[in-house]
């Protein structure tokens, strides 16, 4: 049988040289992936008392809406600057280089809920830290974070310090 870490293809030099790109749409592409992907991030939240699940756009989409319907709670998405057409709370977060704005619709979440975050992947940590930022403004709680990959070199766990962090496969 194979490991989770079998699925993932890595591609050298994506997408600039000296890069080692940690491609999920390996585990996508194959249904036992997938299923094993869902499963091992369903698992790191079975026993977390929760209210919702917020991801970001895009690759948060592909694990937080499987997971929420799973457990049965409701999925928030946080999605890039526009895209959202009720009011909206925005957040600037850190890319590589620059900086970009993440948006929630503001009446998504109510004071007081607990909220898992859900995404595929942590490198530097400024998108979550963003996300978390979001929620806490409109007064949820984050009580758990869940990567299905970290990128320990980019320490965005440093990032997310407080937090209830977990990921599933770790790189180096
Ligand atoms: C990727 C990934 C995470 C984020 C991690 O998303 O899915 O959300 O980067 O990087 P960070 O820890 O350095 O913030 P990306 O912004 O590339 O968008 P996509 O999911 O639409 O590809
Ligand atoms: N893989 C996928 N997404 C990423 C990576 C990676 O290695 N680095 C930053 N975002």
């Amino acid at each position: 049988m194979k490991r989770i870490e079998d699925y993932v293809i890595s591609i050298p030099d994506f997408p600039e040289p000296g890069v080692i790109f940690r491609d999920v749409t390996g585990i996508l592409e194959d249904a036992d992936g997938l299923q094993l992907a869902v499963d091992l991030m369903q698992e790191r939240i079975k026993d977390v008392d929760f209210d919702i699940i917020v991801g970001p756009e895009s690759r948060g989409f592909i694990f937080g809406v499987p997971l929420a319907y799973n457990l049965h709670k409701p999925f928030i998405p946080v999605r890039k600057a526009g895209k959202l057409p009720r009011e909206t709370a925005a957040v600037e977060y850190a890319l590589e280089y620059g900086t970009g704005t993440l948006e929630i619709h503001k009446e998504s979440i109510k004071p007081g809920q607990r909220v898992v975050i859900i995404d595929d992947l942590i490198a530097t940590g400024g998108t979550n830290k963003g996300i978390i930022k979001l929620v806490e403004e409109l007064g949820g709680v984050v009580v758990k974070a869940v990567f299905l990959m970290e990128l320990k070199g980019l320490k965005g766990r440093e990032k997310l310090k407080g937090y209830d962090v977990e990921s599933v496969i770790q790189y180096e």
